[in-house]
């Protein structure tokens, strides 16, 4: 009996040891967490006065005060730092300084189909020529086109399309340096160029003084002064890109049924790759949404697209806006499906002269005998003579 009395207050004992364990326990949590109520609400409270202070003092000077380490007061400043600068905003919109943005191509295409309803420009607008260069590597022309250019900032932009896989950096004193433009692979005669050339488009467009686009290749050269091609660009009412019918297996063969009824083989075109085009025609270019997706699954090798895309679009949608000739120059005389590159021992001021006024022409509704603005194609070994007869070409006095 004895030893069962004792074990039961033995039991009874441990009870009432547990139940102090546990109130110790609860009791202690809860002033933990009053502490930590307390402490919040202080810290919030302390947060809200400093935050003022920022504010008021930002108020009082330009500047955010170096000594805050709040990331919320230097952000609400520096959104008040653009709002003040409106003016550099729109320089900003009408013409990109850094030629490099993260936009994708359709980002970027539908970016550059916008077109303002005010015809009267609120700035002072010299229109520029918007060289775009589309090549495979290296612009070997480059001290030529350097000599080219020189004197005539403000009054051209430059944009450089260079496949990713051939590595090409001007140096910091070329005309090209930081006018890469962001480029993707090309394919010789696959949609993937035309995609290079809407690109350079598209790019070009986004600066609103650039009013005529010239597509040129590492191989082409200019055959006049500056001055010469500018005023003959600026002052021309037509584009220039070459579309014509032509009812051989190499034009008419090359056209695809499935393209029916979009495109018919009466449409159907074909024309020079290399293209100037006025800002209007390059906004029909970079909006086309119609041809290019038919193109691009129905027209490929033996159709060559860059040979029929461009020349099929405007013959649909702006034949009035092309003189449906081309200003660059090339020699198909040979046969062959590639036109003569030329080298070192054919260029002279004869050759030369032959290009600059051996043809006829219609611009601006009369006769001309500068038809031609540019000329390819160039082996690298050219360069060397060209720039001995430059300043024949560009009318230097020498
Ligand atoms: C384009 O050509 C059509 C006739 O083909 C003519 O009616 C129209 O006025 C022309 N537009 C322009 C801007 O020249
Ligand atoms: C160019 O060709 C198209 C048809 O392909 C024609 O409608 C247009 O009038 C031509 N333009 C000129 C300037 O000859
Ligand atoms: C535009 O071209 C037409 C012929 O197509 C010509 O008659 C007219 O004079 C030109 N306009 C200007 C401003 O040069
Ligand atoms: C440009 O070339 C033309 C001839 O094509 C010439 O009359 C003119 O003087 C040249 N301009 C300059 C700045 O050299």
């Amino acid at each position: 009996m004895h030893a069962k009395e004792l074990s039961i207050s033995i039991k009874r004992e441990a009870k009432n040891g547990k139940f102090q364990v546990a109130t110790t326990i609860i009791f202690s949590l809860s002033i933990t967490f009053l502490v930590l109520v307390l402490g919040m609400i202080i810290h919030d409270h302390f947060r809200k006065f400093v935050l003022y202070e920022d504010l008021y003092f930002s108020h009082l000077n330009a500047f955010p005060p170096f000594y805050s380490s709040s990331v919320t007061s230097q952000r609400q400043c520096m959104q008040q730092c653009k709002c003040s600068n409106g003016v550099n905003e729109l320089k900003e919109w009408i013409s990109p300084r850094d030629l490099r943005h993260s936009m994708n191509d359709e980002e970027l295409l539908w970016r550059a189909s916008m077109v303002q309803r005010i015809i009267e420009y609120p700035f002072n607008r010299t229109p520029k020529i918007a060289f775009m260069f589309l090549t495979r590597g290296r612009l070997f022309m480059e001290p030529l086109w350097e000599m080219f250019f020189r004197g005539h900032e403000g009054f051209f932009s430059i944009y450089l399309h260079i496949s990713p896989e051939y590595v090409y950096k001007p140096s910091k004193s070329s005309v090209f340096y930081n006018h890469q433009i962001p480029s993707k692979p090309v394919q010789w005669g696959r949609a993937t160029m035309i995609d290079a050339e809407r690109r350079l488009l598209a790019n070009a467009l986004l600066d609103f003084s650039n009013e005529r686009f010239v597509l040129l290749s590492e191989t082409c050269i200019p055959i006049f002064n500056f001055t010469t091609i500018y005023s003959y660009l600026v002052n021309s009412n037509k584009s220039f890109l070459s579309t014509f019918d032509d009812p051989r297996p190499i034009g008419r063969g090359r056209y695809n049924k499935r393209m029916w009824p979009t495109i018919s083989i009466s449409d159907w075109r074909k024309g020079s790759q290399w293209f100037e085009a006025n800002r209007k025609l390059a906004i029909a270019i970079v909006s086309d949404v119609t041809y290019y997706p038919v193109f691009r699954n129905h027209c490929v090798p033996p159709c060559y697209m860059d040979e029929h895309y461009l020349p099929t679009l405007v013959t649909k949608v702006c034949p009035n806006l092309t003189s449906n000739r081309t200003i660059t120059w090339t020699d198909w005389s040979g046969d062959g499906s590639h036109p003569t590159m030329f080298m070192r021992k054919d260029v002279t001021e004869g050759f030369i002269d032959k290009i600059r006024n051996g043809f006829s022409c219609t611009y601006n509704g009369e006769m001309s005998s500068i038809c031609f603005l540019f000329a390819r194609k160039f082996h690298p070994s050219t360069l060397q003579p060209l720039l001995r007869i430059a300043p024949k070409l560009f009318g230097f006095k020498a």
